[in-house]
């Protein structure tokens, strides 16, 4: 399939007379989709049920005229000070009982009846009005759900909600759920907590100390579903009105929903990338990783994530056809305003963006924003024009790469040799009982899929719904701590090197420790007799080289030993093609390890230099260079920001 470029529009920022010279500039320069829409309710409906559509009608047509291809938003993350007066409950409400308030944007509650009507209400005027017009060629769902911080809410709609969310999850005789059976299921037993009753349950903040962690995780499902629930009715009206594909563009290590179930009712995910903003202030690299990429972007965290919308756009949902699709929706295109520090990309590297999240499968690069804006909360965000409107970086780079796409052969995916299953239910288990500062599900994964990428390996991400793993020779589920007996069996089954640990299995579904004690895998005589976690500065170095940092299990049994502690201890053991790692490996540990298991899988790997990183499709060995400087590799020279695409 051939890659497309586009951007992301906001017309009722410019003046009327401005749009036609925009869309014949964006067209000019090779770009196929303009997104617009998704912040304009205030304009479409500036007050209740005064509709002014007549402007996005134009801005459709014009776009549509220089034969570009619109992406309309629904507007529902931010609705206008009227709706407030409307539904003065609306607001999401902070852990600390504060209401979030009105004056940004992303201000609701999931959970709020009101609101989601009012969102039914102008997602359908949409449909209808545009669901067949001929320019219009997909749908945005609202923007970035749970950026802000915004999944959840601790509301009396959220409560009230909850409640009847836990009456379906336990459910008894008739309307009402078994009460009993909750509590049983969450040990309530334990310092008096049982309820009589599924109204006397509160939503687990403002609590003495720690809430029960089951009451917790019941919660964050209960938001997550909250959060999949308000997408599926925008989706489903769509799809009423409109054959054109539907997506949601996801944020960047944004954890408090699961993306799968949501993207199950999708057709395309797409996702934000800002690298600068991400390694200033989510990727949790040290000061010196910081200093080193700090025009450049985290070498793993992007790549990382182009992995995760592949699977992502591949949950298999109601809408079967055309899975696994998935785009770049917002990629950075210039210093941007929202981080610590808002460095410029060095030359090349919007480019080398670009080119690596085709390498990895999107279908189309859209640049944020067209024309930077000099109002309002954004204005020291750069776009692919300055806001006098002359050319910027970002508009450069994406000449280049459209005028490389019509020479380049099309970008062909291909199966990974290497699966990592990555769990949105597992990430909010170990925020809610970490056991040691700072130990976090999200690190250990993406430490394992930058140990994989340092060995030369392209990764495929997988849901845990995953139980076919046919074409891996390698499978990974460190730290997933809920396992079904159906997916241990299917890995056991799978003939790949299975990697598990450390905390894998370690919870049954209602956050209780199971028993027989973890792993409790069919086959593996190890078990977690005792675990610990460390400081930060308490290392416990391995016999062999490297080190287990924060998280060390004992282990027990009779399979065969395959990692100590310097002083003898066992922390990983193996039985068949199944390996346990009892403790949170550095990067010489997973290294070291992971390069065994690659042999024993008969999977070839090549170390590669520091910030240089390789993706493999079925056609080509692309390389990059992260890094501030020229590196040699073994097909040449790599040039600061260099793309080499190597046919294979
Ligand atoms: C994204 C958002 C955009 C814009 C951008 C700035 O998170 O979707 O609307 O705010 O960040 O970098």
């Amino acid at each position: 399939m051939k890659r497309t470029l586009g951007t992301c529009y906001y017309p009722e920022h410019w003046p009327r007379e401005q749009w036609e010279e925009d869309a014949a500039r964006m067209a000019a320069l090779g770009l196929t989709w303009v997104r617009i829409g998704e912040f304009a309710w205030g304009r479409l409906e500036p007050t209740p049920g005064d509709l002014h559509f007549g402007w996005l009608d134009e801005a459709i047509a014009v776009l549509g005229a220089a034969g570009l291809r619109v992406v309309l938003g629904t507007p529902t993350a931010t609705p206008p000070r009227w709706m407030l007066t409307r539904h003065p409950d609306m607001l999401a409400v902070d852990d600390q009982g504060r209401l979030r308030g009105f004056g940004s944007r992303r201000h609701y509650c999931f959970s709020h009846a009101g609101y989601l009507e009012e969102c039914r209400r102008i997602t359908t005027l949409l449909a209808q009005r545009y669901g067949a017009n001929p320019h219009v060629a997909a749908w945005q769902t609202d923007n970035e759900y749970g950026c802000h911080d915004t999944v959840i809410s601790y509301s009396e709609a959220a409560r009230a909600a909850f409640r009847g969310w836990l009456r379906m999850a336990y459910p008894g005789n008739g309307n009402d759920g078994d009460i009993g059976a909750l509590n049983a299921a969450w040990g309530n037993v334990f310092w008096s907590m049982d309820y009589a009753d599924f109204d006397e349950i509160d939503l687990p903040n403002l609590t003495v100390t720690e809430p029960n962690p089951a009451h917790v995780l019941a919660f964050r499902r209960f938001s997550s579903d909250q959060v999949v629930a308000f997408n599926r009715a925008q989706v489903d009206i769509i799809r009423q009105h409109s054959a054109a594909p539907v997506s949601h563009n996801y944020m960047g290590r944004v954890t408090d929903f699961d993306h799968f179930d949501l993207g199950a009712d999708l057709d395309i995910a797409t996702w934000d990338s800002y690298p600068l903003g991400f390694l200033e202030d989510r990727v949790g690299a040290t000061p010196e990783q910081q200093r080193h990429f700090a025009r450049q972007g985290d070498p793993d965290f992007q790549a990382f994530h182009h992995d995760l919308y592949r699977a992502v756009g591949a949950a298999q949902g109601a809408h079967g056809a055309g899975r696994g699709r998935w785009w770049v929706m917002e990629q950075q295109p210039g210093p941007v305003n929202w981080a610590p520090h808002n460095p410029a990309p060095l030359p090349g590297m919007v480019r080398l963006w670009t080119w690596e999240a085709f390498a990895h499968g999107a279908e189309a690069v859209c640049y944020f924003r067209w024309r930077q804006a000099p109002f309002a909360q954004e204005q020291m965000h750069t776009g692919m024009l300055r806001p006098d409107g002359a050319e910027a970086q970002a508009f450069h780079e994406a000449a280049m790469v459209a005028a490389e796409l019509a020479d380049a052969p099309d970008v062909a995916q291909r199966q990974a040799r290497v699966g990592l299953i990555f769990d949105y239910g597992a990430e909010w288990m170990w925020q809610i009982q970490p056991h040691g500062a700072g130990l976090c599900y999200f690190d250990l994964v993406l430490q394992h899929y930058r140990a994989l990428r340092r060995l030369g390996l392209s990764v495929d991400i997988l849901p845990p719904s995953v139980r076919d793993f046919a074409g891996y020779g390698l499978v990974l589920a460190p730290g997933l701590m809920v396992v079904p007996d159906d997916l241990k069996a299917a890995l056991s089954a799978s003939g790949a090197q299975v990697l598990i640990g450390p905390r894998t299995a370690a919870r049954d579904g209602e956050f209780r420790m199971p028993v027989p004690l973890p792993p409790a895998w069919n086959g593996l005589d190890v078990t977690v007799s005792r675990l610990q976690s460390l400081r930060a500065d308490m290392p416990v170095p391995l016999a062999g080289g490297g080190a287990v940092t924060g998280w060390l299990e004992e282990l027990e049994g009779g399979a065969e030993v395959v990692l100590r502690t310097a002083s003898g201890d066992a922390v990983a053991m193996r039985a068949g093609k199944v390996t346990y790692m009892g403790g949170w490996g550095d990067g010489e540990a997973l290294r070291l390890l992971l390069s065994e298991l690659c042999a024993l899988a008969g999977i070839a790997v090549q170390e590669l230099p520091e910030g240089v990183r390789i993706r493999d499709t079925g056609t080509e060995r692309f390389w990059f260079n992260h890094n501030p400087h020229p590196v040699d590799t073994p097909v040449g020279a790599l040039p600061v920001a260099g793309v080499l695409r190597v046919p294979v």
